[in-house]
């Protein structure tokens, strides 16, 4: 068994994001896709004779993070251990945030499953990835994919993971805001725009699983989409224009990431990201790189 291990938590972005109508518990039926890129937190997890959290920012502000029994982080750890008739073991976990928060790219389910698999290797447990992906699923809708990692459908209220097949790695430009969007509040908008009307279940986009298995950057561009994006376009009305300026050439698809205010722009190499980097930082906007897809939350240093 290990003093500390530390394990890379990567974020997600949604490829197609179908939400279909509100279930009686309160969440919505989804066919989506999900990338993990390669921007990603850094969760350590120690021996400890009590429980204690402690966040950092690395170019992110944390100042909204929970560091108590809210975090999803101390959940994580204490859900393990319960499966793992491990009582309440305590454990010292330390985050290292560069993934922005409230920002529609999973930071906190990302830190909950970097947990699960971090506390797994800390106790030894080698937790059968079946049961661990169970777990995850308890604790939010992304986290199982958040474990798994790749380019994976999620089904169900998007906690139902299968790897998808795809050949390509491709190129994004994440647009961040200041300022993090509400999960529920999106939801709640889209509830809203469809009340009194019928919504169809979502089903996944056939065009996105070929341009996937194909590899090919310009097909995934024109088959991206996101069915959270006119609510969160409603709540913010200045990402419009932020999209419109990241989707021009040589973008070969734009689009919302989950439930924002992230915005994605898609392009066919490391030069064009650039590029597109270059227009909308000229432009005042805060911008990343980043590369998809890649593995899950997993180990990167045990001591
Ligand atoms: O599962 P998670 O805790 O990440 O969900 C956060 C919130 O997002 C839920 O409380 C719900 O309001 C909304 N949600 C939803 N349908 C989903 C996933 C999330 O309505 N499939």
């Amino acid at each position: 068994m290990s003093r500390s291990v530390t394990v890379a938590a990567p974020a997600k972005i949604n490829l197609q994001l179908g939400v279909g109508p509100v279930r009686a518990d309160g969440f919505h039926p989804l066919a989506t896709v999900y990338q993990a890129v390669d921007v990603h937190d850094e969760v350590t997890v120690a021996e400890a004779s009590s429980t204690r959290l402690e966040v950092r920012g690395d170019g992110v502000d944390v100042s909204d993070v929970p560091t108590d029994g809210a975090n999803l982080v101390l959940r994580a750890a204490e859900l393990l251990a319960k499966h793992a008739g491990l009582g309440d073991a305590s454990v010292s976990v330390s985050v290292r945030k560069r993934i922005p928060v409230a920002g529609g790219l999973a930071g906190g389910s990302a830190d909950a499953a970097a947990t699960l698999v971090a506390c797994d290797a800390l106790w030894g447990l080698r937790t059968p990835r079946a049961d661990l992906l169970r777990l995850a699923g308890e604790l939010g809708s992304d986290v199982p994919f958040c474990v798994l990692g790749g380019t994976a459908t999620g089904s169900g209220r998007g906690e139902l993971v299968e790897p998808l097949p795809d050949a390509g790695t491709y190129w994004w430009v994440l647009a961040t805001s200041g300022e993090g969007l509400s999960t529920p509040a999106v939801y709640g908008t889209f509830d809203r725009a469809h009340a009194g009307r019928t919504v169809a279940e979502p089903s996944l986009s056939q065009a996105l699983v070929a341009a996937l298995a194909a590899g090919d950057p310009v097909a995934l561009g024109a088959a991206l989409s996101n069915d959270l994006q006119t609510p969160a376009l409603s709540l913010r009305p200045s990402l419009a224009e932020l999209l419109e300026l990241g989707a021009q050439p040589p973008a070969v698809g734009s689009l919302l990431s989950g439930s924002g205010p992230t915005c994605l722009f898609l392009t066919a190499d490391e030069a064009d990201a650039a590029s597109v980097r270059d227009r909308l930082d000229a432009a005042g906007h805060r911008t990343l790189t980043a590369r998809g897809p890649v593995p899950g939350a997993r180990v990167v240093d045990a001591l």
